[in-house]
C-alpha cells in the first residue's frame, strides 16, 4: 500500500494570495494544508508532516522578518525541509518600509539552512479589480496613470508557485514576477473599457486628498506606508521582468486585457452578446 504524499504548507492560505497558491496546488493534485492564525498559535504542530511550506506575510505586517523568522524556527523543528517565500518585486527601496522589511525578510530565509526559493511579485492586476467592477468602472489612485508597471495576473503567480514547490530546479532560486509586458494605468482603463464596452475614466487622486478619504479609516502606519508606496510609484513606477513567470509556466502569461475579460465577467460586469 503506497502512504499519501506529504502536504504541502501555505501560510495565509485565506488571503487574496494565498487562496490563489493553494488553489493551484489543488489543481496539481497536491495535498494542501490551509494554515492562518489560528493554526500558527501552535507553528511547529501547524507544520509537522508537511513536506514544504509556502509563506505569506500579512499585508502591512508591522514586523514581516520576525513573524517570518518564527515560521522558518519552527519549520527546522519541525523537520520540513523545503520552503517558499513571498516576497514582492523591488524589495529593497528603502522609502518603502513595507518593501525593505520583505528584502530583511529575503536575507532571513537564505540564511535559513532550508532548501528555498523566494518570488518577487509585481503588484496584482487583480488589485485593480474593485474600481472597475463598480456601476461606474474607474481607475483612480494616487499616484501618475502614466507610470510603467509589470502588473502581474495573481492567477499566474500562484501557478508560479505551485512550480517551484512541485517541480525540480527551484532551489536557491529568486524569481522577479512581472506580467508580460510594462503598462500604466491608462492602459489598463483602456484594456477595461474595451472588455466592458463603456469609457473607463484613469485619474490621479490627490495624496492627500486620499489621506483625508479612504485613507483616513486607516491605521497611521498603515496609511504613512501606503503614501510611501504611492509616493514611489508617482515617482518610478514599479517595473518588473516578464521573462522568468514566462519560464517558469512554460507559456506566455495572462495580459491585462485577458485578466480583465476572466475576472470581470466572473463578476458579472461585462455585458452579455
Ligand atoms: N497586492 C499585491 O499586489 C502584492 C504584490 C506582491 C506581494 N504582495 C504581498 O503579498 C502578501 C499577501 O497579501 P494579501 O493581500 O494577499 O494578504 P491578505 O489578503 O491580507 O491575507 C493574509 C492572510 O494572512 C493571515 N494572517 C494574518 N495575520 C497573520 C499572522 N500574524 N500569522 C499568520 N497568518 C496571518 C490571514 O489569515 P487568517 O485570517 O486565516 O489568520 C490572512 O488571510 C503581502 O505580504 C503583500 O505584501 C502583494
Amino acid at each position: 500500500m503506497t502512504s499519501a504524499p506529504a502536504p504541502v504548507a501555505v501560510v495565509g492560505a485565506s488571503g487574496k494570495t494565498g487562496r490563489h497558491v493553494a488553489d493551484a496546488l489543488d489543481a496539481r493534485g497536491v495535498p494542501v494544508r490551509r494554515l492562518g492564525r489560528a493554526e500558527l498559535a501552535d507553528p511547529v504542530g501547524a507544520f509537522t508532516g508537511t513536506a514544504a511550506a509556502y509563506l505569506i506575510a500579512p499585508n502591512l505586517h508591522p514586523d514581516e522578518p520576525s513573524l517570518v523568522a518564527g515560521w522558518l524556527d519552527a519549520l527546522r523543528t519541525a523537520g520540513v525541509p523545503r520552503v517558499a517565500y513571498h516576497s514582492v518585486a523591488w524589495p529593497y527601496a528603502p522609502a518603502m518600509p513595507h518593501h525593505l522589511a520583505k528584502a530583511v525578510t529575503e536575507d532571513l530565509v537564505r540564511r535559513s539552512g532550508l532548501a528555498w526559493t523566494v518570488l518577487q511579485p509585481c503588484a496584482y492586476v487583480q488589485n485593480l479589480l474593485p474600481g472597475l467592477a463598480g456601476d461606474t468602472p474607474e481607475v483612480r489612485v494616487p499616484y501618475s496613470v502614466s507610470t510603467p508597471l509589470g502588473l502581474v495576473d495573481l492567477t499566474d503567480v500562484g501557478e508560479a508557485a505551485a512550480v517551484v514547490l512541485t517541480e525540480d530546479g527551484h532551489v536557491g532560486a529568486t524569481y522577479e514576477l512581472g506580467g508580460p509586458a510594462l503598462v500604466t494605468l491608462a492602459d489598463v482603463a483602456a484594456a477595461a473599457s474595451e472588455v466592458l464596452e463603456v469609457p473607463v475614466v484613469a485619474e490621479r487622486l490627490d495624496p492627500d486628498a486620499w489621506a483625508d478619504g479612504l485613507g483616513a479609516a486607516m491605521v497611521p502606519r498603515e496609511r504613512d506606508w501606503l503614501r510611501a508606496m504611492f509616493a514611489f510609484y508617482d515617482a518610478y513606477g514599479l517595473p518588473a521582468g516578464g521573462l522568468p513567470l514566462r519560464a517558469l509556466l512554460g507559456r506566455t502569461p495572462h495580459d491585462v486585457a485577458s485578466v480583465l475579460r476572466r475576472e470581470l465577467r466572473g463578476l458579472g460586469s461585462v455585458r452579455e452578446a
